[in-house]
């Protein structure tokens, strides 16, 4: 049988290779009701416009709704001879209303079509993960206010550099969250542009209405260039490069607590309910969830990788190589979505060790700026000249494998004479962090203030 969308040229069906390599439905059945969603909007147009008459719209409307809830329903049976989603729909609605379903078609084609849907689900999408990603910096930034004298080592290079606090640490993730929701908010206005009635590529003959269509499905304007309009893919683009920044940065994230859940950090725990065994080591406790989160980021910015790939080659308009840009997109919204949600389980789930993390956060002359700062701002020493001294001095306690509050003010005499016993206060880790209250400092009291502005910030949205 040739194919009854486009018989009148064809006379046999395609080879089975042909069906498998070429037809979406497999995957773009996930547009089911964008596809209708918009088919309404058409139609709805094309009766205003006096291009279907109002009974054939009103059958054809009432024929997509009975289709959406089949499909919605699980009864609806997808063709794979119909190669997609477009295509299923509007088989069904022939099978439903008769020929005069055909009707529907007017004015469009599947190349405006599909732009269409995707950019629906793409919009819906954004403002899902939104939703998730205001969720996880609530959870970051409630605790980070509970936190926000907990001192713990701040690294550089992953050796401890200096004393900073876990509400700090946590605040600084919220920070990235907050970017990447921007940049989320970016690619929404930027693609809320309706497509539809840019037809195959040139625009169409038919007295078409397109402000109405795009007004009614919520975007704030037609698209100004037929060509651009089915060619164009930035949006998911734009999308898919926030999704690899998120990505990284919950990677990043992630990282950080596989580390600090090993025996050797032992900075914090996560339950049972986030950590795995070993079949074969009684002891383990295994990160894996965070462990996911790290590695899925790879797959992330793969399917950013992959449609930019795709489109590199591509000439104006639409080629067949865009249906390629759905697979690795839903597997990449997926993929993030998941991670935000097991991130945001483990933000609620893990239990610091704060006695842990201060006696790390003493170690390793983690306070030696603090000493060059005081023989600055006490002694007035030039700094370089400061540096010297408290590397000298660190060098003292480091040969007697003691910390810098071990020694003795003797000691430290032996390298800068005029110290005095007043400098032993700086030298404690939590004199060290309430000292760094310049704006963005990890001072408890900046933490604080930072913590309410952002719980504040969030509750204000809308
Ligand atoms: N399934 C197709 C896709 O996803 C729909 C557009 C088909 N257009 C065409 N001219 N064959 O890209």
């Amino acid at each position: 049988m040739s194919n009854k969308m486009w018989g009148g040229r064809f006379e046999s069906a395609p080879d089975a290779i042909m069906e498998e390599i070429n037809a979406s439905i497999g995957f773009d059945y996930r547009f089911a009701a964008q596809d209708i969603r918009g088919s309404r909007a058409h139609v709805a147009m094309l009766a205003k416009a006096g291009i279907v008459s109002p009974e054939d719209a009103a059958a054809i409307d009432s024929g997509l709704e009975q289709v959406g809830r089949e499909i919605e329903a699980g009864t609806f049976t997808f063709s794979r001879a119909l190669e997609d989603i477009h295509m299923n729909v509007e088989s069904r609605l022939s099978e439903l209303k008769g020929p005069n379903a055909g009707r529907l078609h007017t004015a469009r084609s599947r190349n405006d079509q599909v732009a269409l849907d995707f950019r629906l689900w793409i919009r819906d999408a954004i403002d899902s993960l939104d939703q998730q990603l205001k969720g996880l910096q609530w959870a970051l930034a409630e605790r980070a206010e509970v936190f926000a004298g907990a001192v713990m080592p701040g690294f550089t290079h992953l050796q401890s550099a200096q004393p900073v606090t876990l509400g700090h640490h946590l605040l600084a993730y919220v920070e990235m969250l907050g970017r990447d929701r921007g940049r989320f908010a970016d690619a929404r206005r930027r693609l809320n542009e309706c497509p539809l009635g840019a037809a195959a590529l040139a625009g169409t003959s038919f007295p078409i209405d397109r402000e109405m269509t795009a007004k009614s499905l919520g975007f704030d304007r037609p698209t100004a260039n037929s060509l651009d309009s089915v060619s164009d893919r930035d949006f998911v683009l734009e999308t898919l490069s926030a999704a690899a920044i998120c990505a990284v940065h919950l990677s990043r994230f992630a990282e950080e607590f596989v580390l600090w859940t090993t025996p050797q950090f032992g900075f914090v725990s996560l339950s049972d309910k986030f950590t795995t065994g070993s079949s074969i080591m009684p002891q383990k406790r295994n990160p894996d969830a965070a462990e996911l989160v790290r590695g899925k980021s790879g797959r992330i910015i793969g399917a950013l990788n992959g449609l930019l790939i795709v489109m590199k080659g591509l000439p104006l308009a639409y080629s067949k190589d865009m249906q390629e840009d759905k697979e690795g997109s839903f597997d990449a919204i997926h993929s993030l979505s998941l991670c935000i949600a097991a991130m945001t389980g483990m933000i609620g789930d893990f239990t610091p060790d704060l006695e842990r993390m201060h006696a790390a956060a003493g170690s390793g002359y983690a306070t030696a700026t603090d000493l060059a700062d005081w023989l600055v701002r006490t002694l007035g020493l030039p700094f370089r000249q400061a540096h010297h001294a408290t590397g000298a001095i660190v060098k003292l306690a480091s040969d007697r494998k003691i910390g810098l509050e071990d020694l003795s003010l003797a000691d430290m005499q032996t390298v800068e004479p005029r110290i005095t016993t007043a400098v032993f206060e700086v030298l404690g880790v939590e004199n060290s962090v309430a000292s760094r209250a310049s704006y963005g400092g990890t001072a408890p009291n900046n933490v604080r203030a930072q913590a309410r502005r952002w719980l504040e910030r969030l509750t204000a949205e809308t």
